[in-house]
């Protein structure tokens, strides 16, 4: 298996302008989610004016990002996935709400910004997660299904990436592995959860929503998996590396509770070889689109060198 720290993005992905892809993605995200959701002012205000904090706070919008690269490389179309990307997108902020509370992360800053239940309280922060959550399956029960994937299908697939065989699985697993020995495969088990089936799950919607084959399906999802794992990886290595200012978020705070982590386990080169590993075979995985994948040969590059 080769190393590919400093490896160049592949040949067909390096004339790609990815600022210029994201800028988009992100507005086009952004616009979708503004009207997919309640209004600040429906009432009671206070709940979604808590969810549309958390929403719009300034996340990166990678699993929209990925959503809209899978549907891209099955010949599909944004306005096809984008009410897809939205959904896993509300679940990503709903899982990063209630890891924040106090009775798990405990965090005070997210996104740059206070933190939901800093602003609104706890009980507040409860609900525009339960919110959020419930907010992604209407979403996903409305959107316009494919002939190969109908709306049971879609509905399914982000019911077990959610529930509590995979992310919510993954967070109870890395609780309970706080100020724990961990073996390396405990650690894949809870980064499998925790991250990766959100991210897996968003590359597959965006392949069902462009109808695609079983084929391309088996390959998004070894791609997802795999880039999945990479970013918990690099998630882990950046709360080391990097200042709470840059990352918008309190970096240090996983030595700080011991949390279960790469660096912890393994040190931070070998954290490194392992998330530069993890990206190969991601890249590996888009084979079958014979060059048709750009974007997300140009997102799972950036996932690697990303800096926050
Ligand atoms: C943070 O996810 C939580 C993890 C799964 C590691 P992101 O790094 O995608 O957070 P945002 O959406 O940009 O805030
Ligand atoms: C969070 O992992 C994963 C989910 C929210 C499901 P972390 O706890 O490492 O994420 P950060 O570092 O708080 O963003
Ligand atoms: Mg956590
Ligand atoms: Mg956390
Ligand atoms: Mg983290």
């Amino acid at each position: 298996m080769s190393v590919a720290t400093n490896r160049p993005a592949p040949a067909r992905a390096a004339g790609f302008d990815l600022d210029a892809y994201l800028a988009r993605t992100t507005t086009a995200v952004n616009r979708a989610l503004d009207r997919l959701l309640p209004k600040a002012t429906a009432r009671p205000a206070t709940i979604h004016k808590a969810m549309r904090y958390s929403l719009f706070a300034g996340g990166k919008r990678m699993r929209p990002a990925l959503c809209l690269a899978a549907a891209e490389a099955c010949d599909g179309s944004w306005g096809a996935a984008m009410p897809l990307a939205c959904a896993v997108e509300c679940i990503h902020t709903y899982s990063l709400i209630h890891d924040d509370l106090p009775a798990m992360d405990n965090d005070d800053f997210r996104r740059g910004k206070p933190t939901n239940h800093k602003v609104f309280g706890e009980g507040i922060a409860v609900l525009a997660g339960d919110a959020l959550l419930t907010q992604a399956f209407e979403i996903a029960a409305q959107c316009r299904a494919a002939v190969r994937y109908p709306h049971g299908t879609i509905v399914l697939e982000i019911a077990r990436a959610s529930g509590s065989l995979q992310l919510v699985g993954g967070q109870v697993a890395d609780l309970e592995a706080e100020g724990q020995t961990v073996s390396a495969a405990q650690l894949r088990y809870i980064h499998e959860r925790k991250t990766s089936a959100l991210l897996g799950c968003a590359t597959r919607l965006g392949g069902m929503s462009a109808n695609c084959t079983a084929a391309q399906l088996r390959a998004l999802t070894d791609f997802g998996y795999h880039v999945g794992l990479a970013f918990q990886v690099i998630d882990d290595i950046l709360d080391v590396t990097q200042t709470s200012a840059q990352l918008g978020k309190t970096a240090g705070k996983d030595v700080a509770v011991q949390k279960a982590t790469y660096p912890a386990i393994v040190g931070l080169e070998r954290s490194r070889k392992i998330a530069a590993q993890l990206t190969d075979k991601a890249f590996a995985a888009l084979k079958p689109f014979r060059g048709r994948a750009v974007a997300l040969e140009a997102l799972a590059t950036f996932l690697l060198q990303r800096d926050r």
